[in-house]
């Protein structure tokens, strides 16, 4: 007769609740405020840790508790935490104070209210490290390419080739942000299937992975998109990460590995533009330059008797000076695109747009060219705008 194991959740939650001087930088009264919101349910005993940060405009919850994913408790506590931040920020008059809190009543789970969620529940092995990833102006895409090389790409994973532990392989959850589905995929054998999905990253998300082998959670991303939820641009869907590491997962350098290289990911400026991803030690997590360029942090924690260890700051390092630099010199290029694409999004993608309102004004003035095929299909072409 077995015995069941206490299993830990973690619950890293987060929304944007205004910012200081513009959609850059979190105010440290609202991380007070949320602070002890958050302090008052650990010593009540509903969670059993937490950390409160920020990267950017973002406000970042991580707890952990024993009550699983989806909890009704923990979210309402995220919620009101989020609440009372948002009410500071409109006391100091802080720029987009209360943005991503969508509806005024909580009705037993923030996803869909306008919080990005990424949670898991796991029994802890005996030393559990764990990475929590956060993001600035970008989407939850964003996190494909690397997570997709942490577990699949044996060029990023030695582990896969050579770690008995990891030689299976991993099952990738990957999900369709329109259409409200998903679908399980198994890597290495449907490699090229994963790819034909996750490479269109505004609407195909890895959401879970987990390890083949037993099927244990091995990360998790948040996968809220704000502009369709509320149906128009209401913020950005600024995206979270959870990962876990060591003993039968990939390695922390392995977990880190992908992200030497800034990948262009949508977000930038007005949610309408790519940009590289710039990896940053938690004092540069700010959005500066043309609101960007999008930032990601890493922090590194060991999860004890769900008690949170760390963090570790971990691309406060000089491995990542080239990295930084690289997407300095990236963002220039970008940006001397102006507004022309690929730097700006498609139509299709944009948060801001004035194109239909320019065809409008212009319907008038557009003349038949003599001779000219049309396209097939020209309504769908106009229904990109
Ligand atoms: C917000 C963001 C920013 C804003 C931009 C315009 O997280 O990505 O780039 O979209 O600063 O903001 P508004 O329209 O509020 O002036
Ligand atoms: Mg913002
Ligand atoms: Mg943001």
């Amino acid at each position: 007769m077995g015995f069941s194991v206490e299993k830990t959740t973690i619950s890293v939650i987060k929304a944007d609740i205004g910012s200081l001087a513009g959609h850059h930088v979190v105010h440290p009264d609202t991380i007070a405020v949320a602070t002890k919101v958050l302090a008052e349910a650990k010593s009540r005993g509903l969670i059993i840790d937490f950390y409160v940060t920020n990267v950017g405009d973002d406000l970042e919850l991580i707890m952990t508790h024993r009550k699983g994913v989806d909890a009704p408790e923990i979210h309402e506590l995220a919620w009101s935490a989020f609440k009372e931040a948002a009410s500071v920020a409109k006391e100091l008059g802080l720029y987009a104070a209360g943005q991503d809190l969508l509806s005024e009543a909580f009705s037993g789970n923030v996803r869909g209210l306008g919080p990005g969620v990424a949670e898991m529940e796991f029994a802890e092995r005996p030393s559990e490290p764990v990475v929590v990833f956060m993001a600035d102006k970008t989407e939850p895409g964003a996190f494909n390419l690397p997570v997709f090389r942490i577990f699949a790409d044996p060029f990023n994973t030695a582990g896969l080739v050579i770690d008995p532990k990891l030689h299976e392989g991993f099952k990738f959850e990957v999900y369709d942000v329109f259409e409200g589905r998903s679908v399980i995929l198994s890597a290495p054998e449907e490699l090229y299937d994963i790819l034909a999905l996750i490479g269109t990253p505004g609407r195909y998300i890895i959401r879970r992975v987990f390890r083949k082998k037993d099927d244990e959670i091995a990360a998790v991303v948040s996968v809220e998109r704000l502009n369709l939820m509320a149906g128009r641009y209401i913020g950005k869907d600024d995206p979270v990460a959870v990962i876990r590491a060591q003993s039968g997962f990939p390695a922390l350098g392995e977990v880190l590995e992908p992200f030497s290289f800034p990948h262009l990911v949508a977000g930038w400026m007005r949610g309408s533009h790519h940009g590289p991803l710039m990896p940053v030690p938690q004092r540069y997590a700010k959005c500066t330059r043309f609101d960007g360029p999008p930032r990601l942090i890493g922090l590194g924690f060991q999860v004890k008797n769900g008690r949170l260890i760390g963090p570790a700051d971990l691309f406060d390092d000089p491995a990542f000076d080239e990295t930084r630099r690289l997407a300095q010199l990236i963002a220039d290029y970008m940006r001397r695109h102006g507004p022309f694409m690929p730097h700006r999004l498609g139509p299709e993608e944009m948060e801001y747009t004035t194109l239909p309102s320019v065809l409008n004004k212009l319907k008038d003035r557009f003349t038949e060219v003599k001779g000219a095929i049309k396209a097939k299909g020209p309504k769908e072409k106009t229904e990109m705008l």
